[in-house]
């Protein structure tokens, strides 16, 4: 059984993580599922970088060996599209020697009526090791932790409007990586917040890391909850980027707008799009990061985009791999 310790033969990237970092891996293998950020605590988030960073180290080397849970099944259920999450957990996986099961829900049994929990029960039946479940549900994925939790590891890949874990920690691991600690960071997180599983993970993540969050939208965008997280909120851009280090756009949910939210596309554009000239106002070496997928020229301008000395968007995808080879490992190594 694969186990994060010292021991012979334990692999080699993951060999000189220190105490705190072995002793907190622990506790992310007591947690057993990965559902949501706001159980996540600063030495937590610290375990994730510390693994992410040496497997990212491993990959791009190739010199030292990434530790295998073999005999692992995972299967990604997406009930809802996805390009960058599906591709990296079933990367992340490989990466690790597991197997992969892409569940097509649209031509499941999904189509003829079986519910979320009786399809997860299917896959436990056939030992699966763990279910990444995307679903327009919220508490979807924690539905089926409580059906199966003790037998098969749950990761929520995205439910509804309420929490996407592993983007959180990939954005929180790619703004790592430039600014090793982000206690004092401003960090804005601007655009549809209302419609935002990523924003409402980010923002919990963030504030754990000790980031001052900003949060910027049209007040029709803004959601309720954000009064009790202790963020400063702005329905104006220019304050909510003034002199931050990293500016987050989130798209605007076209599919989403039908309730007349925003006047139009264009007035939107007018007043929060984020381009070269507005971020004047944020630190010089202010970054840019989106989630994906982009609305170019809405949210963000086309230059901004794909400005390499800016933009962080590529290298968000990129390190999806590790963090995800990361939170798989961490929640499943030390298990069956
Ligand atoms: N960021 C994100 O969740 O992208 P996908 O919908 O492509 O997975």
């Amino acid at each position: 059984m694969p186990e994060l310790t010292r021991s012979p033969g334990h692999s080699d990237s993951l060999s000189n993580l220190s105490d705190s970092e072995l002793q907190t891996s622990f506790k992310w293998q007591e947690k057993r599922h990965l559902l949501d950020t706001s159980d996540l605590d600063p030495r937590d988030l610290d375990c994730v970088y510390a693994v992410a960073s040496r497997l990212k180290q491993a990959l791009l080397t190739g010199g030292q060996t990434v530790p295998q849970l073999p005999g692992r099944i995972i299967a990604n259920v997406f009930y809802e599209n996805s390009t960058r999450t599906r591709a990296s957990f079933e990367m992340a996986a490989k990466r690790l020697g597991c197997d992969v099961l892409n569940l097509d829900t649209k031509v499941s049994s999904v189509t003829k009526g079986e519910t979320i929990v009786d399809t997860a029960r299917q896959l436990v039946c056939m030992n699966v090791s763990a279910i990444v479940q995307r679903h327009s549900a919220a508490g979807s994925a924690h539905l089926v932790a409580r059906n199966f939790g003790d037998k098969v590891h749950v990761i929520n890949a995205g439910d509804g409007w309420h929490a996407h874990p592993t983007q959180a920690l990939l954005d929180y691991f790619t703004m790592r990586e430039i600014r090793p600690n982000l206690k004092g960071a401003k960090v804005t997180i601007a655009g549809d917040v209302l419609h935002s599983r990523v924003a409402r993970s980010n923002i919990l993540t963030l504030k754990a890391a000790g980031a001052s969050v900003h949060v910027c939208a049209p007040p029709t965008l803004l959601p309720g909850y954000l009064d009790t997280l202790e963020v400063t909120t702005h329905t104006r851009l220019e304050p909510a980027i003034e002199g931050a280090d990293f500016i987050m756009a989130l798209r605007i949910q076209l599919e989403r707008q039908q309730q007349g939210l925003i006047p139009s596309l264009g007035e939107y554009r007018k007043l929060y799009r984020l381009d070269h000239a507005r971020l004047r106002l944020a630190k010089p070496d202010v970054k840019v990061l989106h989630p994906g997928p982009v609305n170019r020229g809405v949210e963000l301008s086309d230059e901004l985009v794909d400005d390499p000395k800016i933009s962080l968007i590529e290298t968000q995808v990129a390190n999806g791999v590790p963090v995800r080879m990361a939170v798989l490992y961490l929640l499943l190594a030390g298990g069956t």
